[in-house]
Formats: C-alpha cells, structure tokens, sequence
C-alpha cells in the first residue's frame, strides 16, 4: 500500500455483490462510469445491464460463490476491486426471531461477504490496487426497534471489516466499510409497502434524520467508490457512516 495520487481507476476490474438494485445498481454504474470493467454477482439481473456484466450468484451459497468467481477468472486474471453489497433485511425484535431467520440473515450478510472475499483473494493478490468495501449499516452503531438479527448480521460487519483489514495489511489489500442511514431504495420502498401508512412511515424515516431525508443510493454509491479508489491508498479499517448524521448528531426538534 503506497500513496498513489495520480492513479485512476480505469481499467480496473470490479465484483460488486447485489448489483441488479439500490446501492449496488448505483455503485456498479459509478465504477462503470469511472472506467471500471464490472462483475454484478446477484440472484437476477436486475437494472445492472450497461453498467455491469452480470454473473448469476447467491452470496449465501458456498458452491454458487465459486461457480461465479471462476467466471470472473476465466475473463480476468486479475481482480482489484469488491463491493461487497448484498444483503437481506429481518424485521422484529428476538422474540420474534426464528432460528430459520437468523441462520439465514447471518449466512447471507456475514458469512456471504466473507465467502466472496475469500474466494476472490487469489485475484486480489494480484493487484496492486486491491480494495475491499462491505455495505454495512448504521444500525451496527445505533439500536433501532425492531431490527433484531439485522442489527446482529451488521454489527458483525462492521467487526468483521476491522478483522479482514487486519489480516490483509501487510498484502496490500485494504478493507472498509461504510455506514448508510435509511436510504432510498427499492428495499425501502419494499418496507413502506408493508405499512399501514406508507406515508406516514416515510415521514417517520425522514424525521429520523438529522438532515431530514434519506440518503440516496447515489451518495452510498459515491462513499463507496470513494473507498475502493487507489487514491486511497492510506485508509483501511475505517467505517465511513453516509447517514444524514443520525449516528453521530443530536439536533434539537425545531
Ligand atoms: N436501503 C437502506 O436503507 C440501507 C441502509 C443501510 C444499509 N443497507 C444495506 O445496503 C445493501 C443493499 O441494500 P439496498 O437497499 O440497495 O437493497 P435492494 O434490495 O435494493 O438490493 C439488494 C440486492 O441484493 C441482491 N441480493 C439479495 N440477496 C442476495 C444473495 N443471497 N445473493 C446475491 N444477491 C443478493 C438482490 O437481488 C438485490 O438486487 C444491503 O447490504 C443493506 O443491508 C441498506
């Protein structure tokens, strides 16, 4: 890892998980815009064609991780970059966990991202811009009611970050993540569906933001790429919050 001022990201090669929507979308089309070459590992393929080539891959499944790799493999025999996006949502506090839930939330946002790091570092070793960004969440640093095992799969993230940046120093691989507030994705239009007052839980969600709105999957996308730049040279380890203040403010209601 050195000072790399100058370096841009053209030509570089991305493996972006959960890439067909939301954060995911977003950052594949910035990487892409950037002159990345992008891998969207997703169950579909959602929005990502013109932005990313898409590899049909369940994070939570080890088999279906290799098969994907070895695609990017067999079209790349270097890999510098992965986002590491896909996630899944549980709504409830312990009470209402089942253990169906929580071995499937772990396994898709834990051990999911931990699977695809890992079979893509033979790649990364072969890069001399290698960078790690896991999608984490604010809800690893604040208690939010009724998120239990989500809250549980992000803080482990968010540990599981400054375990692999650790690991992977001396190597030259930088790992970070990055903290979004309640953004507005098709994940979020998916849960005010479920209300009883769409609206009325969007103005809740909003409220709950210092700044008053949501974050935008475009602003995840833009820290993301951030992170994953070669100018960044210096920073691993690092949580990186995208959440309109509501980890770190306390503002007084007007
Ligand atoms: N939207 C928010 O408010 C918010 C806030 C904080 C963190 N996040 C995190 O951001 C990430 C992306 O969320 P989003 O809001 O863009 O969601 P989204 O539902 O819009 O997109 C998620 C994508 O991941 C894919 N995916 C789901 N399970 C997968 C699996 N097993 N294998 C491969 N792909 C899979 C989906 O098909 C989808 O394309 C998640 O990790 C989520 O926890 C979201």
């Amino acid at each position: 890892m050195s000072a790399t001022g100058t370096a841009t990201m053209r030509g570089l090669i991305a493996v972006v998980t959960g890439a067909g929507s939301g954060i995911g979308l977003a950052t594949a089309r910035l990487l892409a815009a950037e002159g990345v070459r992008v891998f969207g590992f997703d169950l579909r393929e959602g929005e990502m064609a013109g932005a990313a080539e898409w590899i049909p891959c369940d994070v939570g499944d080890s088999e279906s991780v290799t098969r994907a790799m070895a695609q990017v493999a067999d079209a790349s025999d270097r890999l510098d970059i992965v986002i590491n996006n896909a996630g899944i949502g549980a709504i409830g506090s312990i009470e209402a966990a089942t253990d169906e839930e929580w071995a499937s939330v772990l396994n898709v946002n834990v051990v999911g991202l931990s699977r695809v790091t890992a079979a893509a570092l033979p790649m990364l070793r072969r890069s001399a811009a290698a960078a790690v960004v896991n999608t984490c969440s604010v809800a690893a640093a604040v208690g939010l009611p009724e998120r239990a095992v989500y809250t549980a799969s992000k803080g482990a993230v968010q540990a599981l970050t400054m375990a692999m940046a650790a690991d992977y120093l001396r190597e030259g691989i930088r790992v970070n993540c990055v903290n979004p507030g309640t953004a507005d994705t098709p994940w979020v239009s998916r849960l005010l569906d479920q209300a009883d007052d769409p609206v009325a839980e969007r103005s809740a969600l909003e409220k709950r933001q210092p700044t008053g709105r949501l974050v935008s999957a475009d602003e995840v996308a833009s820290a993301i790429c951030f992170l994953a730049h070669p100018r960044q040279a210096a920073i691993t380890g690092t949580v990186l919050a995208v959440d309109g203040g509501m980890h770190s403010l306390r503002i007084r209601a007007e």
